[in-house]
């Protein structure tokens, strides 16, 4: 059956007996064929359909350096040259930092350790991912390190893919051969799972593509479009917004656009308006366990059409590229609101700055000594958070803990399509409250035009590499606050209690986002996908975060942090039940994972994976059908990805 579809530079091939292919980028015209085949047989396709229990004839492990079955030399060697010298085996660049280490270099350290973050080095790095202990802290970078670096939890080949041919061989391989396969993007994940030990990592960060469709027709949607690349970064989206005009959902500066924001749902400032990430998705284009590339649209591969929008990253599939939703530019008017509790300072004391993190123009801060009022003036600004849901708008905000009973709250509000004025009305009746409580913040006052965000002149963005990202090990632990529990005072108060104690005991800094992406919003494509449904009806995407210290803990400590923040997760769970957690920023090591991070897509999205991947190629932690495997970590750091995978049951 042909597609029939507007399409302005994109190809369609429809390949021998099964499969129609929406061609997106050139990159992804080259592809495997019977003659890379003939030279290369570690490189033939799977069928899942011969293969029918997946448990039957399978080693117990995948493959790990020095077993039986690691491929020898000449096969990797082999493999390099069906890449056309693709085939990567990077150092991990904090061996700089290693006395010990034949790679020392103090200056390259250095140098690490401060001006890399600033010019997108670890971003664009294909080995090093952004949280830390997953590789087992066995390198580290911190200056004149002890010890030795070793691999750990790195994978030992790279694949620099720059075509879909490079991403067919490398899942041929890794199945026909046993070895770990794993996908890296930005290494952005909290939960190491674009890395692994033992294994090879397909390197989609190449794949930068970009392209403006001005007029997208389907069965299910007419309007403006973008094809992007699987390793096209927000920051890069937004210079691409700039020059066309037009408003694309994104998320933080370095994320990934199509990798595992989409594959897990992925928020954005517009939530609350145009819906997750994954309800942006018109069309995805698809490598399959089998190494076959297809595309996954309304119309084709049903299954993994739904699957691959919420249904868990490196689990289903690697995609080259996504088709997502465009809109006229949007913009959007924000404003702060912070303000802080000391119960030590004496009774007289008097706001001390107005400053807040927050970008956006500053309605003031204030420094209370009453505990009680803090808490009060917190709760009421969070329930206010739902008037700008309503007008598709997000809060955005943290509670610091700064030791001896004192902490510090930072909130923003930002609404698309409002002048400041009336942004200023929906805000005015919070401020008055606050007032009322005794937080003397002054009353919205504000330059009439300031707040706009000016949409970025053509090409400001460009060289602008965000965030200043370097890998450190941040923990995050959450949960999605549904918006039943704001109807009640009484069911808002204990959800207080709960989120209070474990920031005021727990000594946890809490991130909330205020989101509303029901399915209206999601519309009828978003709506009818694998995302967990406790999105649908969240207020609040709430966080724990802990900053763990780099290399500095041991296995043992961490179990035992894990265990302290187990608690006060386990207050808010009692009241949120039936709730979940948003995968990309929840803890891997979540309990009834299956149910928190899917809720009840879960057997389905077991189903479909069993079924296009009987083999388990793609394997990443808290993914559907993960429980089948466990990784045998050397370090004993939960959660790590340094060690072999193996059957859970070896
Ligand atoms: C600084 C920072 C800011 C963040 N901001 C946001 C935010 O604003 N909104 C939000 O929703 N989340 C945010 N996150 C969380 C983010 O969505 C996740 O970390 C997400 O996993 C990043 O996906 P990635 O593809 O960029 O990263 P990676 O770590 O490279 O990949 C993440 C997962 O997706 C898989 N994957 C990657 N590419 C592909 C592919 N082509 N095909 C199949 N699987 C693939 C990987 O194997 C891995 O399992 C943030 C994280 C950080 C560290
Ligand atoms: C793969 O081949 C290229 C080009 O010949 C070479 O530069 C590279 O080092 C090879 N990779 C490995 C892992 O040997
Ligand atoms: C260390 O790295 C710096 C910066 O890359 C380089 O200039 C220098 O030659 C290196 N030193 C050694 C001993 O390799
Ligand atoms: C580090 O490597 C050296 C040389 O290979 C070895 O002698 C030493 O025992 C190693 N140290 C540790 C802590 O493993
Ligand atoms: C990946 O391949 C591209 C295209 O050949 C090349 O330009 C780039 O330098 C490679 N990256 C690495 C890290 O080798
Ligand atoms: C951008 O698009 C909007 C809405 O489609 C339009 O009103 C505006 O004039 C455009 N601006 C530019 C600079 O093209
Ligand atoms: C805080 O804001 C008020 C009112 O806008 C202003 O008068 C005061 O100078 C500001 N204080 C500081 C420290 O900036
Ligand atoms: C502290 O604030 C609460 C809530 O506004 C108020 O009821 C209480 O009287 C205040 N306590 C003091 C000592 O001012
Ligand atoms: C907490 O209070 C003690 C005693 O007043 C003081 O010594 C310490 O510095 C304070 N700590 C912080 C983080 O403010
Ligand atoms: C402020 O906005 C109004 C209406 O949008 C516009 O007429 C006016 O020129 C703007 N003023 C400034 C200083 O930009």
């Amino acid at each position: 059956m042909l597609l029939l579809k507007i399409f302005l530079a994109s190809a369609l091939i429809v390949a021998p007996g099964v499969l129609s292919v929406s061609v997106n980028f050139p990159y992804e015209s080259v592809q495997l064929n019977t003659a890379d085949i003939r030279r290369n047989p570690a490189l033939r396709y799977g069928n899942p359909v011969e293969t029918p229990d997946p448990d039957a004839d399978l080693p117990h492990c995948r493959a790990w350096p020095g077993s039986h079955d690691w491929p020898a030399a000449d096969e990797w060697t082999k493999l390099n040259t069906s890449l056309n010298g693709a085939l990567l085996r990077p150092d991990p660049p904090a061996a700089a930092c290693y006395p010990s280490d034949a790679r020392y270099n103090a200056t390259t350290c250095r140098w690490l350790l401060g001006q890399a973050r600033q010019t997108g080095f670890w971003i664009d790095d294909p080995l090093v991912v952004l949280t830390q202990w997953p590789q087992g802290s066995t390198c580290p970078a911190v200056m004149d390190a002890k010890g030795n670096c070793t691999r750990g939890g790195f994978p030992e080949y790279v694949v620099n893919a720059t075509t879909a041919k490079h991403i067919q061989a490398a899942v041929n391989f890794a199945r026909n051969k046993n070895v770990r396969l794993v996908i890296k993007n930005t290494g952005h994940d909290f939960g190491g799972r674009s890395m692994g030990g033992g294994s090879i990592s397909v390197w989609v960060h190449p794949l930068k593509n970009i392209e403006f469709i001005p007029k997208y027709t389907t069965d299910s949607y007419e309007g403006m479009a973008v094809r992007v690349g699987a390793g096209v970064e927000s920051w890069e989206m937004a210079n691409f917004m700039a020059e066309h005009n037009i408003t694309v959902l994104t998320p933080a500066t370095t994320v990934g656009m199509a990798g595992g924001w989409i594959a897990a749902g992925g928020h954005g400032g517009l939530t609350s308006k145009l819906g997750l990430g994954s309800d942006q998705v018109l069309s995805i284009n698809v490598v399959t366990a089998d190494g076959k590339f297809i595309t996954a649209d309304p119309d084709t591969n049903d299954d993994l059409w739904w699957a691959l929008r919420g249904g868990g990253p490196s689990a289903f599939g690697i995609v080259t590229s996504v088709v997502m939703r465009a809109f006229p530019p949007i913009r959007s008017t924000s404003m702060s609101v912070g303000f802080s509790v000391n119960p030590n300072l004496p009774n007289t004391a008097r706001p001390t700055s107005n400053a807040t993190s927050t970008a956006g123009p500053r309605l003031g801060s204030s420094t209370l000594t009453n505990v009680t009022a803090f808490w009060t003036g917190v709760k009421q600004t969070y329930r206010h958070c739902l008037q700008a849901n309503a007008l598709g708008g997000f809060c955005f905000s943290y509670i610091y803990p700064l030791g001896n009973s004192s902490f510090t709250f930072t909130h923003s509000f930002s609404v698309p399509s409002i002048t400041p004025t009336e942004l200023t009305s929906l805000i005015q009746p919070l401020f008055d409250s606050l007032n009322t409580l005794g937080i003397d913040i002054p009353l919205p006052r504000m330059p009439p035009n300031m707040t706009t965000i000016p949409r970025p002149p053509p090409g400001a963005f460009q060289g602008f590499r965000g965030g200043g990202d370097a890998p450190i090990n941040t923990r995050y632990r959450s949960r999605l606050f549904p918006r039943a529990n704001y109807a009640s005072d009484a069911l808002y108060d204990r959800t207080w209690t709960a989120i209070r104690h474990s920031i005021e005991e727990g000594g946890y800094t809490f991130h909330g986002i205020g989101y509303t992406p029901t399915r209206e919003v999601a519309g009828p494509l978003g709506a009818d996908s694998a995302v967990n449904p406790a999105w649908r009806v969240a207020a609040l995407h709430a966080s724990l975060m802990e900053t763990q210290p780099a290399g500095g803990m041991t296995a043992a400590e961490a179990r035992e942090r894990d265990a302290r923040a187990a608690k006060y997760l386990d207050l808010w769970r009692e009241v949120t039940p039936g709730s979940g957690a948003y995968l990309n920023e929840g803890d891997p090591m979540e309990p009834n994972w299956q149910a928190s991070f899917y809720g009840d897509n879960y057997d389905r999205l077991v189903e479909i994976k069993r079924r296009r991947d009987p083999w388990g190629v793609f394997w990443a932690q808290t993914t559907p059908g993960s429980e089948g495997w466990d990784v045998k970590v050397l370090d004993g750091y939960p959660g790590s990805q340094n060690g072999r995978l193996c059957r859970a049951w070896v």
